[in-house]
């Protein structure tokens, strides 16, 4: 089972389940459509668990390491934040 995490928490999620379960863990959301950049969260580890970046993330032009996490999905493993 998928586990996101952060330094200190961390939550079972479904495999290619949508990555907003993290506001559980403390993300913030906004649009849920890839515009406002609110949820964009730097991955420390588990970059590759998550599904490839979507249009919206590549037009947004992130920094690396980072993900809007309205727009991708986790697959398998441990993703793990950039939060307390
Ligand atoms: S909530 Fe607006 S970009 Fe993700």
């Amino acid at each position: 089972m998928p586990v996101i995490a952060t330094r200190s928490r961390r939550r079972n999620a479904i495999a290619g389940g949508s990555m907003e379960a993290a506001a559980e863990l403390g993300v913030l959301f906004g649009c849920h459509s890839g515009v406002c950049g609110k949820c964009a969260t730097r991955v420390l580890s588990g970059l590759n668990n998550l599904s490839p970046p979507t249009e919206p993330e590549t037009a947004m032009g992130l920094d690396a390491g980072c993900r809007l996490m309205c727009q991708c999905r986790i697959n398998k493993g441990t993703v793990k934040l950039d939060l307390d």
